[in-house]
């Protein structure tokens, strides 16, 4: 690692960012439920930073929300099979995710999962890094074009991200998709993706007025799979530099994965739910990761320079990109430390299938345990500084955090499959961005982050980005 380098690591900045109130009283059961719909992220009291175990009952539910390392555990790795997704959660996701990986359960979630954790593993960082790359250069050049007028950061992200994902996926641009794929999910999110109470009361089978909608989503969402599918189909393959496999991208690999175990592969229908489930889980939770690192980055300018001199000595060009990785350092340590304080996915829920003990606390078959990893990464007992913004706790040499203490991608067996993926995007695009252009905040940055199926911005936010 250059010296220079070193000099800057030794003098740790540090700041503590915005973050939504916490309240100082206990709400009622109809307060919680508004302040659920409003921003989740307002939901939990002091006490939840600080004790190891909440036990509470909500819509007549018994509730747990675990901050114990060993009750998580137990929960997500020991007796995981114990503890399902629950109903809420899959009449929201149903309509984009299907039977894919995400919901499945048992046996077709064992299967489906050692077909498809080959095609995302580290050895297919390389041509996962050359697709990233290829998008990251011309999104840089249409920000070139901007001549430094100010630019919402969040949808050029979330396109940039999609813009991946697709092209990841299917070797396409989505230019002729991405327009189609962007106006259904803001239909889904505006519409479909928050849980109603019915959502909430009804049991499995019921059909609450939402379902309806959601069932009319999902047949116009499956038609446009259908149709970026068939639009792959026709295309011809691509020439594949000497060397690598002969599979161009995810979806090749896919298709020709079986099963290790069974021999199986997917049918058509699972296969395009596979595709909408990696497309989905992927693109907005990386897209948001990416946007709050580039909000630190701009409040806080030190760190931002040391990214860009870290980046500037490196081959970042699409056929090496992948083995400039480990030397990003600090650009790693940054998304680390974006992903403690802006976890994308800030709470995990499972629903226990039957009676258990959890952390010494009796639980009843039908109980909601939840494991926030918002409220886990910013935990007095599990953190020094928790609410500060520190990537140095992240660079390599430090104690590595607890596995079930530090979860944006969960943990357990059902840990995000993407995670390599995603982690390698997110270094590599910041790096990428942050070498070229200096960011700032024209507008000052009182942004708060909000709950919704990621962990958003509460508004819309313009950055300005100057070449450097
Ligand atoms: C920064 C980006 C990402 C974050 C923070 C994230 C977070 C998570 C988390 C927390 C889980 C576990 C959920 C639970 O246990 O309830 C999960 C699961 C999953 N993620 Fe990601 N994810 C990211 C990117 C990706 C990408 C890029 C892909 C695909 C290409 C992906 C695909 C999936 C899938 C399919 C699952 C379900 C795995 C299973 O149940 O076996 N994710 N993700």
């Amino acid at each position: 690692m250059p010296c220079h380098l070193d000099t800057m690591f030794d003098r740790p900045q540090s700041a503590v960012l915005p973050r939504p109130p916490i309240p100082t009283r206990l709400r009622s059961q109809p307060e919680a439920f508004l302040v659920l719909r409003r921003n989740p992220l307002e939901l939990w009291g002091a006490p939840a930073y600080r004790e190891l175990v909440l036990p509470g009952r909500f819509l007549g539910r018994q509730q747990i929300l675990l901050n114990d390392p060993a009750g998580i555990r137990h929960v997500l790795l020991g007796n995981h099979e114990n503890y399902v997704r629950n109903e809420p959660a899959r009449r929201v996701l149903r309509p984009v995710l299907g039977e894919g990986l995400f919901l499945a359960e048992g046996e077709a979630w064992r299967h489906q999962r050692r077909v498809i954790a080959p095609a995302l593993a580290p050895r297919v960082m390389p041509i996962l890094s050359r697709h990233i790359v290829t998008v990251t250069a011309r999104v840089e050049d249409e920000i070139a074009a901007l001549g430094g007028r100010p630019v919402e950061l969040m949808p050029l992200l979330q396109r940039l991200a999609l813009d991946i994902a697709g092209q990841s996926m299917f070797s396409l641009e989505m230019a002729a998709f991405g327009a189609d794929l962007r106006r259904l999910l803001i239909r889904y999110a505006q519409g479909y993706a928050k849980v109603g109470l019915l959502d909430m009361m009804l049991p499995a089978g019921w059909t609450t007025p939402l379902d309806r909608g959601r069932a009319a989503f999902r047949r116009d969402w499956l038609a446009l799979m259908d149709r970026v599918i068939a639009a792959r189909d026709a295309q011809a393959p691509a020439g594949v530099p000497e060397g690598e496999t002969a599979s161009r991208d995810l979806f090749d690999l896919l298709r020709a994965a079986r099963d290790p175990e069974t021999g199986q592969g997917f049918d058509h229908a699972l296969l395009r739910d596979e595709v909408s489930t990696l497309i989905l889980a992927g693109h907005e939770t990386t897209a948001v990761t990416l946007f709050w690192a580039c909000y630190a980055m701009a409040r806080l300018p030190e760190h931002q320079e040391a990214i860009a001199a870290e980046a500037s000595g490196l081959d970042l060009s699409p056929e090496h990109a992948a083995q400039a990785v480990p030397k990003l350092a600090m650009t790693r340590a940054v998304i680390d430390e974006a992903l403690r304080l802006y976890p994308p996915a800030y709470l995990l829920v499972r629903e226990a299938v039957g009676p258990d003990v959890i952390a010494r606390e009796a639980v009843a078959a039908g109980t909601i345990v939840s494991i926030s990893p918002w409220v886990l990464h910013r935990h007095e007992a599990h953190w020094d500084r928790p609410n500060t913004f520190d990537p140095h706790r992240f660079l390599p040499g430090r104690p590595a955090p607890d596995r079930m203490v530090y979860m944006p991608f969960g943990a357990g067996p059902r840990i995000c499959v993407g995670m390599q993926f995603a982690l390698t995007e997110a270094t590599l695009v910041l790096a990428r961005l942050l070498r070229r252009y200096r960011f700032s905040l024209p507008g000052g940055g009182e942004v708060v982050p909000r709950g919704m199926v990621t962990t958003q911005p509460d508004r819309p936010v313009r950055f300005r980005l100057a070449v450097r």
